[in-house]
């Protein structure tokens, strides 16, 4: 193939993995391999750089900052929509579209999450992106195309399904929809901005807006921007949809994001539970959504209904409770957390927001508090969505009394009384009680030692972990497992039965793994996948607690702070005792075999699949012995397959296997390879 012509494949290739990708969410090659292809093509470009095209995948990221923003006067406005909160409310609107309408016609329904973003108009001319606009004040938006171009979600060509150019795209059209950053994107963002002493995004809309209102589309280019498209503003050519159904499938089809979550309705009915079904499902959907958009789905309806000042009578937004809210701040208190951090939380004057009443909100750090400038009695905005704890966002007003106090450190713990020292480099105080002298600190270790993703001690609750702490019958977790019926059954609201679960779900929360055992003991900034990671690295605990800080930064993700915690953590007598005397009281794991020897193992590197019914062992058994022995087992056979095992009643799988080469034993072929490595029956 010449070059040019694996140039024109290469940016098919590219556009199809990106839209598996950035659209579909279902990629089918590695990033490895994707940017690979990547590399090729910048190197021919480079070689021809007459041979470039605007469309190509190379040119997302334009090098030239602009000085200002240019304005683009929409073709046809981009409208805004009425509200309603109510079932009568929707019911009186669709009254008015049917008595608009002069017949009795079915008017069916098309319903759309109404995602909190930022409204884009995107005009594509022979397929390719031409422009982008915000909205603006609905008449006149500005070019922000530079920045939109860098949106992976966003075609730069219209594709059909296999990559190739589609013939029926329009010659001209323009597609609208709203940009928005992805919950966890939003919240990851601020995290780092917090660590880094920067300003952190109010909200989700904020974060998409201000990321497309940078002049340097490379700074867009780093936020984590998406698209959903959601209507056609105007359209040149034979192609006339018929419905909002139709436009949506379309737009798909040509490469777009378009909500999977929407549903088209006859009833009233349906509409109303669809609308209560998206607010209960809020908070999963991973992004802000502020209502439901229902729109009229018949194009022809929708142009006889008409608009009235900048708002169509075919559209209205059923709004959701809002997830802002302002309030005062009446006071702020200092939580002690399990390593000793001081969180400043804020007593509020209780508000609803986000669908629940709020009174308390954190406000991270004192580098937060210094940042909102925070004295007490501020109007402050309060943000809730999401499973996020409450926010405070920002201050309100400077209206403020002249003595208004401000917030400051306390010197000592509020529990312990213990000094509250914080490092220079540090944003976070801590109080330097430790879990010997800190209540608190005790607290809230022993729930991370009891908690789900830890030892899963069920049951252990964070009450009863802190009427123990109090009556002093707990002070660390090796206590938990000398617990005795009679000492549990004098607490508050603890009867014989209940002591009785409690005492058997702690005992069977001895027999543990390994990761669990390192995640619970909640050494600083290790977190569940470091934990993890550690077992695999080191293989079993005595490793793990001999290695020093350069042994650590081995390990996958252990940079050179969590390395010194994890060493701090096992050079302290104190906490090392914790450990040891948990050892003591019988907390154990069975071993797991580091990774540094796993390539040793006789089965490194193969992937087996099991199919059938086993007499002699279990799936479960089988799948433990062969990934001993460093095996992958997986759930289908295909090219990659090393060997299958199949019992009687094995089907599909079976016949790939044999379709494919694959090697195939039976449970006694099985018990003799196992036999043979010594994991056969215990
Ligand atoms: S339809 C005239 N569909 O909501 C029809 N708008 O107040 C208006 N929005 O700024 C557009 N999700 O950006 C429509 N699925 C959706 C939407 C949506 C969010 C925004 C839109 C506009 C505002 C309308």
């Amino acid at each position: 193939m010449n070059s040019k012509a694996r140039l024109v494949e290469l940016r098919a290739l590219i556009h199809h993995h990106n839209h598996r990708y950035h659209v579909l969410d279902d990629p089918e090659i590695a990033d490895a391999e994707y940017d690979a292809l990547f590399d090729e093509l910048t190197g021919l470009e480079t070689e021809h750089p007459d041979w470039i095209t605007q469309d190509s995948p190379s040119q997302r990221v334009g090098d030239t900052p602009l000085s200002e923003f240019t304005s683009v006067t929409h073709e046809r406005p981009m409208l805004s929509l009425d509200k309603c909160t109510t079932t009568q409310e929707l019911a009186d609107w669709l009254l008015r579209c049917r008595n608009r309408l002069g017949e009795e016609p079915t008017i069916a329904l098309f319903c759309e999450p109404k995602i909190d973003g930022v409204a884009v108009a995107l005009v594509y001319v022979e397929g390719v992106l031409t422009l982008a606009a915000t909205r603006g004040d609905g008449q006149t938006g500005e070019d922000i195309t530079a920045n939109v171009r860098t949106i992976g979600s966003v075609p730069l060509k219209l594709a059909a399904k296999n990559g190739r150019p589609a013939a029926d795209v329009p010659p001209r059209m323009e597609v609208r929809g709203e940009i928005y950053m992805p919950l966890a994107d939003f919240e990851r963002f601020n995290e780092q901005a917090r660590a880094n002493d920067q300003k952190p995004l109010i909200n989700p809309r904020n974060g998409a807006a201000g990321s497309l209102r940078q002049l340097d589309p490379k700074l867009t280019a780093q936020r984590p921007l998406t698209m959903y498209a959601y209507s056609v503003g105007w359209v040149e050519g034979d192609w006339q949809p018929l419905s909002q159904s139709e436009v949506l499938e379309r737009l798909a089809d040509w490469g777009f994001r378009v909500n999977s979550e929407s549903g088209r309705f006859e009833e009233l009915d349906d509409v109303q539970r669809y609308v209560d079904d998206l607010l209960a499902r809020r908070d999963a959907l991973g992004y802000a959504i502020d209502g439901t958009v229902i729109k009229v789905d018949s194009l022809d309806q929708q142009r006889r209904l008409g608009a009235v000042t900048r708002k169509p009578r075919w559209a209205v937004a059923y709004k959701y409770p809002a997830e802002e809210a302002t309030t005062k701040l009446l006071d702020v208190e200092f939580q002690i957390g399990r390593t000793g951090a001081v969180t400043p939380v804020a007593r509020l004057e209780p508000v609803f927001v986000g669908g629940v009443t709020v009174s308390n909100a954190t406000l991270h750090n004192m580098d937060e508090v210094a940042r909102l400038d925070l004295h007490i009695g501020d109007k402050v905005l309060v943000r809730r969505a999401g499973d996020v704890i409450p926010q405070v966002v920002s201050v309100i007003s400077s209206r403020r009394k002249r003595n208004a106090e401000a917030i400051s450190l306390p010197r000592s713990c509020p529990v312990c009384g213990s000094p509250i020292v914080r490092a220079d480099d540090e944003a976070v105080a801590r109080c330097s009680g430790g879990i010997k002298r800190c209540s608190a600190q005790r607290k809230e270790s022993l729930k991370h030692f009891a908690s789900r993703l830890a030892l899963d001690i069920e049951g252990l609750g964070d009450k009863l972990i802190e009427q123990l702490v109090s009556v002093e019958l707990v002070a660390e977790p090796a206590d938990l497992f000398g617990l005795e019926q009679a000492a549990l059954v004098g607490l508050e609201r603890m009867g014989e039965k209940s002591a009785g679960k409690i005492l058997r779900s702690i005992e069977s929360s001895r027999t543990t793994t390994l990761p669990r055992f390192i995640y619970a003991l909640g050494i600083r900034e290790v977190g569940e996948a470091t934990a993890q990671n550690l077992a695999d690295h080191f293989g079993d605990l005595d490793a793990l607690v001999a290695a020093d800080a350069a042994a650590l930064e081995n390990v996958d993700d252990v940079g050179p702070v969590v390395a010194a915690n994890i060493a701090a953590y096992f050079a302290s007598t104190e906490t090392l005792g914790v450990v040891q005397r948990l050892r003591k009281a019988g907390v154990s794991w069975p071993n797991v075999q580091p990774a540094a020897r796993a390539a040793e193992l006789p089965l490194a590197g193969q992937t087996w699949v099991l199919t059938g019914t086993l007499e002699r062992l279990t799936r479960d058994e089988a799948k433990a012995r062969l990934q001993r022995l460093g095996a992958k087992v997986a759930g289908t056979v295909s090219k990659k397959t090393h060997r299958v095992v199949a019992g009687p009643g094995a089907g599909s799988k079976l016949s790939k296997a044999q379709s494919l080469d694959v090697p195939v034993l039976d449970e006694a072929g099985l018990l003799a390879l196992l036999a043979e490595h010594d994991v056969a029956l215990d």
